[in-house]
């Protein structure tokens, strides 16, 4: 039986919706599915120091004691868990700037490990 223009195209166009609901899917669900904090990697003191050094420069301006009031929240790592701050940090949200770019993954888990530590402070 011969394939119609008709069929190809229809089986391409399936095939494309598939391909960007899986995308968009991926990019939403993944980054949380693609990171492991182990109990060695929070703990680890270098980890903790590097990820305040990232604070320091780039976050507190926003977050911490002289950022203005109304710019952006003050952060309450009890009520996280360290999957949703990596998440944030990676992927930004709203007035929240993502720094998949600017930052590598280690970077990026650092900064959420340092939060989450006992020596966070803003
Ligand atoms: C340009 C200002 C700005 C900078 C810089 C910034 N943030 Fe944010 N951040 C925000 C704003 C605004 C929100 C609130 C977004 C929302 O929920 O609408 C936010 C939200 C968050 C949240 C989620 C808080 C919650 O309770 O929902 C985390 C975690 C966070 N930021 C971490 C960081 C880290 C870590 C850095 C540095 C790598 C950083 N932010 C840098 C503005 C900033």
């Amino acid at each position: 039986m011969e394939i119609t223009l008709f069929q190809r195209v229809t089986t391409f166009l399936i095939a494309f919706t598939f391909l960007m609901f899986g995308h968009l899917a991926i990019s939403t669900f993944s980054v949380a599915a693609t990171v492991k904090f182990t109990p060695e990697f929070v703990q680890n003191p270098d980890n903790i120091a590097a990820g305040k050094k990232i604070w320091l420069k780039q976050c507190a301006r926003c977050h911490g004691q002289h950022a203005y009031p109304g710019k952006a929240p003050k952060l309450k790592p009890s009520k996280y868990k360290i999957e949703f701050v990596y998440k944030r940090v990676t992927k930004g949200f709203r007035g929240m700037p993502a720094w998949k770019k600017k930052y590598n993954k280690n970077q990026r888990m650092s900064v959420s490990a340092y939060i989450m530590s006992p020596k966070f402070k803003n």
